[in-house]
């Protein structure tokens, strides 16, 4: 098969997140294999590192596996919460602090890192 870039370089088809939804994928940032936590919202996508501010643990409980509490994100290893339009720590251990985001993009039906 002759792959162009754009195939390369998907992360996921769109469709495979539902609204709203939260999954875990693998992702090629600077060389570095990162898990990364994507969020839709309608046609767009937010990415963060799966990597917990207060003390750098995954914040799913298991691959993909997202707690989620009245909106927020909730990390699974001792529950800070963390809005999802910025993802902003609002309430537990690290308070204030921010999610860190990784700059994706929706091209041709598939979410593909900004800047791979
Ligand atoms: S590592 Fe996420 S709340 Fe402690």
């Amino acid at each position: 098969m002759n792959q162009d870039t754009t195939t390369r370089t998907a992360l996921i088809a769109l469709d495979a997140i539902e609204d709203g939804g939260l999954v875990e994928v693998e992702g090629s940032v600077e060389g570095d294999a990162e898990s990364l936590i994507l969020h839709r919202d309608g046609e767009r996508v937010r990415a963060w590192f799966n990597v917990c501010p207060h003390a750098g643990r995954r914040l799913d409980w298991a691959p993909g596996k997202f707690l989620r509490s009245g909106g927020l994100l909730v990390c699974a290893a001792h529950g800070a919460s963390f809005e999802l339009a910025s993802g902003e720590c609002v309430a537990g251990p690290c308070r204030g602090e921010s999610l860190r985001a990784v700059a994706v993009e929706v091209r041709d039906g598939s979410v593909h890192l900004a800047n791979p």
